[in-house]
């Protein structure tokens, strides 16, 4: 006896048998009652056993659904479907189920590295912050911003946007202003980091943070210490003739306004204390206000 599925190698049937996790192999892929199946074997009662596996996975899947339509009651006591009103949702529900049960997936699952320390694996990080030596492990996910707020607990560089879009987590390293909350502690093992609290004390302040108070550069506060590290750096990369995209002459970087605003401007201040930082810049600089 021999069984034909041509009927049974339509689109829509291989997409059921998909979502059912039968693998592509077990699939009745019909072209006639002789084709060839994945054993070597054709037609017959072959094919009618697959057929019957098939058809068995697509029952059990199936009555998966149930619980999820049973408990889809709304809140007054109606059904938000039935079973001849299959919904995305319930549909997806069934799905999740089945996939929840799936052999491939729990092959996956097995695949999955080992997880180690609750799933996290530490890395040694050496850091000299500030002119200290720190040795910490971290996870290697960690900001450099976290390292420096929650680790070394240095909260003068501040978190705004967390995204680089603020500046208010603006920190020098190895002597280039950076955001740190875009950039990895793990990437900068073994190099210098210097903060608002190691530019200079309350005692002993440094010369643009004294320029930032008698220039009124700041109004709240929050974006201060990220400006004045940017500000820092910025009159050491105009002297070290680092062009920017406002720069005129290549040979020649000059301390314009135009200049200090577009180094600047990835440092926002909701406050708009601009005119003055710009102020207090030129002051270290040197030069008078334009
Ligand atoms: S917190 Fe890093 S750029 Fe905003
Ligand atoms: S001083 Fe308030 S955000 Fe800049």
């Amino acid at each position: 006896m021999k069984f034909s599925f041509v009927g049974l190698k339509t689109p829509s049937f291989q997409c059921i048998m998909s979502m059912f996790g039968v693998p592509m192999w077990q699939r009745p892929i019909a072209r006639g009652a002789n084709r060839p199946l994945a054993n070597g074997k054709k037609g017959g009662l072959a094919d009618a056993v697959l057929l019957l596996s098939c058809a068995h996975k697509f029952l059990a899947a199936a009555g998966s659904f149930a619980p999820a339509l049973r408990s889809d009651i709304n809140q007054q006591g109606r059904p938000a479907m039935s079973s001849d009103q299959l919904t995305r949702r319930g549909l997806l529900q069934g799905s999740a189920a089945i996939a929840a049960a799936s052999p491939v997936m729990a092959q996956a699952a097995a695949a999955a590295p080992p997880k180690r320390n609750g799933g996290t694996a530490m890395m040694p990080v050496e850091l000299t912050v500030n002119g200290r030596e720190v040795h910490l492990q971290l996870d290697p996910r960690t900001s450099l911003l976290d390292t420096l707020r929650e680790h070394l607990h240095l909260t003068g560089t501040k978190k705004g946007c967390d995204h680089g879009q603020c500046g208010a987590c603006t920190v020098i390293v190895e002597g280039r202003r950076i955001n740190s909350c875009l950039t990895l502690a793990v990437m900068h093992d073994g190099e210098s980091v210097t903060t608002i609290e190691g530019l200079g004390t309350p005692d002993k302040l440094h010369p643009m943070q004294k320029a930032f108070i008698v220039h009124d550069g700041y109004q709240c506060g929050y974006c201060t210490p990220g400006q004045i590290c940017s500000a820092v750096a910025v009159l050491d990369e105009i002297k070290a003739g680092i062009p920017s995209h406002a720069t005129a002459d290549l040979d020649d970087v000059s301390l314009s306004d135009v200049e200090l605003r577009e180094r600047m401007s990835g440092n926002i201040c909701r406050c708009a204390a601009y005119p003055n930082i710009i102020a207090a810049m030129r002051d270290v600089a040197g030069e008078k206000a334009a």
